[in-house]
């Protein structure tokens, strides 16, 4: 990277973003997630009710306090608040930058055991360009991985670590900080120990794709899943081990010139996912390289999702509830969760 003007965008996007006990709140679902999410709510999944979900979660008063990104989807970028303000702009006023889901999903993959590639590399560039002028200045990019006794297969791992690795070099060129998003999935009976030998596979060949591709690793963001038991697995290993486990593989594959890593939730619970962030923080005190926090979707959003159920007289409750879940997850970032602070009811937004 040796554009100046570049190489300030990343910076500043990076040192924003990046500051100690704040994180990501990722509301980037497709059409068809959002569909799922409010109808399990009782609420018709039209773009004017996406708007709304979108416009009660970002107008959370003291938002900016724990959240520094929102990672949007395409349809929500172009879209505005009830006063006609872009959502990229109202989240400014909150000092929350945007960002924007830039793959376009999943496809089988030819020749192995139904595993997953990422598509969206078609264009990128140009679609970086107009989402500047929309006014995002991140990007988010998920590969997943799924755990059995064959996968992720060398094939899979492979191509999808290229694919991200081209999407990151053509992020960092545009002028976007590229999320590199490997998410080797929870579901399964695997052990924890499967769940770290497999996620050491993945972030090896993630990060030997980056390096062949130019990607400059300080200015990027690495959205790893924990190494966590299988959600099916009897028994499920503890907060202490979760948090050690994930803590040592992240060590062995994630280089010191990565500034931040976000992890994803994946299925946790909302107190599950806070409590093996906070866990991490207290092993490691300060002698991590990077700045370890967040970028949950559902840990952040669900309490709040439920709250609302689409109802306007609901919308404060539910704001409260996004709230608590920041934050309790920035108070994590920096080791000084405590679950007590799970029974306060009322989270002051200030
Ligand atoms: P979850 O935290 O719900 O896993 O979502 C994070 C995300 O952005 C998935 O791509």
């Amino acid at each position: 990277m040796t554009n100046p003007d570049l190489v300030k965008k990343l910076s500043d996007t990076i040192h924003q973003i990046a500051q100690p006990g704040k994180g990501i709140l990722a509301a980037d679902e497709s059409v068809a997630t959002a569909t799922k999410r409010l109808e399990s709510v009782g609420v018709a999944s039209t773009e004017e009710n996406r708007r709304r979900y979108r416009e009660m979660l970002f107008s959370t008063p003291g938002l900016g306090e724990y959240i520094s990104g929102v990672i949007l989807f395409d349809e929500t970028l172009r879209q505005k608040d009830a006063k006609k303000t872009p959502f990229a702009e109202a989240l400014k006023h909150q000092h929350i930058l945007s960002g924007i889901k830039v793959d376009s999903g999943l496809i089988n993959l030819d020749n192995t055991d139904e595993e997953k590639v990422t598509q969206g590399l078609d264009n990128l560039a140009n679609r970086l360009q107009e989402y500047a002028a929309l006014g995002a200045c991140f990007a988010k990019w998920r590969n997943v991985y799924t755990i059995s006794k064959t996968t992720p297969s060398e094939r899979a791992n492979i191509i999808n670590a290229h694919n991200l690795a081209r999407y990151a070099a053509i992020c960092q060129n545009n002028g976007f900080v590229p999320i590199v998003e490997p998410e080797v999935l929870i579901d399964g009976d695997h052990n924890i120990q499967t769940s770290a030998l497999k996620t050491t596979t993945v972030l090896k060949a993630v990060f030997e794709a980056l390096k062949l591709h130019g990607v400059d690793l300080k200015y990027m963001i690495l959205k790893p899943s924990m190494v966590i038991s299988g959600k099916s697995a009897s028994p499920r290993a503890d907060i202490d081990t979760v948090a050690k486990e994930t803590l040592s593989v992240l060590k062995e594959t994630v280089p010191k010139e990565v500034p931040s890593i976000n992890f994803l939730s994946g299925g946790q619970t909302p107190e599950e996912s806070t409590a093996h962030l906070n866990r991490m923080h207290q092993l490691a005190g300060s002698t991590l390289p990077w700045n370890l926090s967040f970028s949950y979707g559902r840990a952040l959003q669900d309490p709040a999702l439920k709250a609302w159920a689409g109802k306007e007289e609901n919308v404060e409750k539910a704001q409260r509830a996004l709230f608590k879940r920041a934050k309790l997850n920035g108070l994590a970032a920096q080791g000084r969760y405590d679950p007590a602070m799970e029974n306060s009811e009322n989270t002051d937004f200030a």
